[in-house]
């Protein structure tokens, strides 16, 4: 991947000073050199530079660590190998393979908007932010993205990576630029560089992830370092993650076959942290405590999302038929058809265990 090459000078906006003006020049002297040498040239997302597969990366790395993204973004894209291919595609066939990734809605939203793409241009993913941000789940981040990685355009890309890292570096004309969003976002368009929209994207990007840490920033590391005024500490340490105290929430979920032993199963409603996967239905524990009814513990597990424990119970109540709230479908299914079925996987490892082939 080539640098980005040193942005045109111009006229620099209103309260810009000629001090900053040096900064900026310096900021990509820095930023690309330190690139070329440090930064992420081999992720599996770089290799296909087509729009379809940037967003479809894109898309994914939103909320969620490369790691993870690491594991499904092949088989997606092995599967759905173009916007016609994941649009002609069953939902369920969707789900299934961006079950465990988390954030469902995603999900959603990529498989509708590919159909949109389809529609209204033939198939090729557009070129222009505007069409981009006309798409379900495409926020000005993600278009661009797309635009900056897929078409090595000039965009504002303002991730929390990137917002972190000219947050830091640019914080003192953030603040004569009144410290909110709109002055973070103008600092970005000042910095595009006329080309090299890919390298400038990624620099950042990737600076933000290797270096400029939210907690433990690796400063001695860091190309800006000596321009840099550095983390602002008690703000980093006030809104950092571990501070936020942990709940548990009691999930109730209700196990029924029918005569033939098929399973009741249902579809989760369209938002939430299972949206729109199967899952067996969820019951009003209050339900069976105030009716006295008797009811069976079949398995019990605990699974860790990011800001809350969820104790899953699975349990028997006679005539129980669970709450339904939200579910979109319910349907008995057979066991044999479980393995098509999106589920989230802590529900399918609890159905495996109940049910072992
Ligand atoms: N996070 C969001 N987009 C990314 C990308 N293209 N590479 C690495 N991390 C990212």
């Amino acid at each position: 991947m080539t640098p980005g090459r040193p942005p045109p000078e111009g006229s620099p906006p209103e309260g810009i000073t000629t001090e900053d003006v040096r900064r900026r020049r310096d900021f990509h002297r820095r930023l690309h050199r330190w690139f070329e040498t440090e930064g992420r040239h081999d992720l599996p997302w770089q290799r296909d530079r087509r729009a379809y597969a940037v967003w479809v990366s894109e898309i994914m790395l939103q909320q969620t660590t490369v790691e993870s993204v690491r594991r499904y973004y092949r088989p997606f894209l092995a599967r759905f190998p173009t916007v016609r291919a994941l649009a002609e595609a069953d939902s369920d066939v969707v789900l299934a393979l961006w079950s465990g990734l988390g954030y469902y809605r995603r999900a959603h939203n990529l498989h509708r908007a590919a159909r949109l793409v389809v529609e209204r241009h033939g198939g090729r993913v557009p070129r222009r932010l505007e069409d981009l941000l006309a798409l379900p789940g495409v926020g000005l981040s993600t278009a661009g993205a797309i635009v900056s990685l897929a078409y090595d355009r000039p965009a504002v890309v303002l991730d929390t990576n990137v917002r972190r890292v000219l947050a830091r570096f640019w914080a003192d004309l953030h603040r004569r630029r009144g410290e909110n969003e709109r002055g973070l976002e103008e600092i970005a368009r000042w910095l595009l560089p006329a080309h090299g929209g890919r390298a400038h994207t990624q620099a950042l990007m990737d600076l933000g992830a290797l270096v400029c840490r939210a907690r433990d920033p690796d400063c001695p590391a860091c190309p800006l370092r000596t321009a840099c005024p550095g983390p602002p500490r008690e703000s980093d340490r006030s809104s950092g993650r571990a501070s936020s105290p942990r709940r548990t929430k009691v999930l109730t979920l209700l196990l029924r076959r029918d005569r033939r032993g098929r399973l009741l199963l249902v579809r989760r409603p369209p938002e939430g942290i299972w949206a729109g996967l199967w899952c067996l239905p969820e019951v009003d524990p209050r339900f069976f405590l105030r009716d006295g009814k008797s009811h069976r513990l079949f398995t019990r597990r605990l699974h860790r999302l990011t800001h809350l424990d969820l104790d899953i119970r699975v349990v028997d109540i006679p005539g129980g038929e669970g709450k339904g709230s939200g579910e979109t479908l319910r349907s008995w299914k057979s066991l044999e058809d479980l393995g098509r079925l999106g589920f989230p996987p802590v529900i399918r490892g609890m159905l495996e265990s109940l049910f072992p082939a």
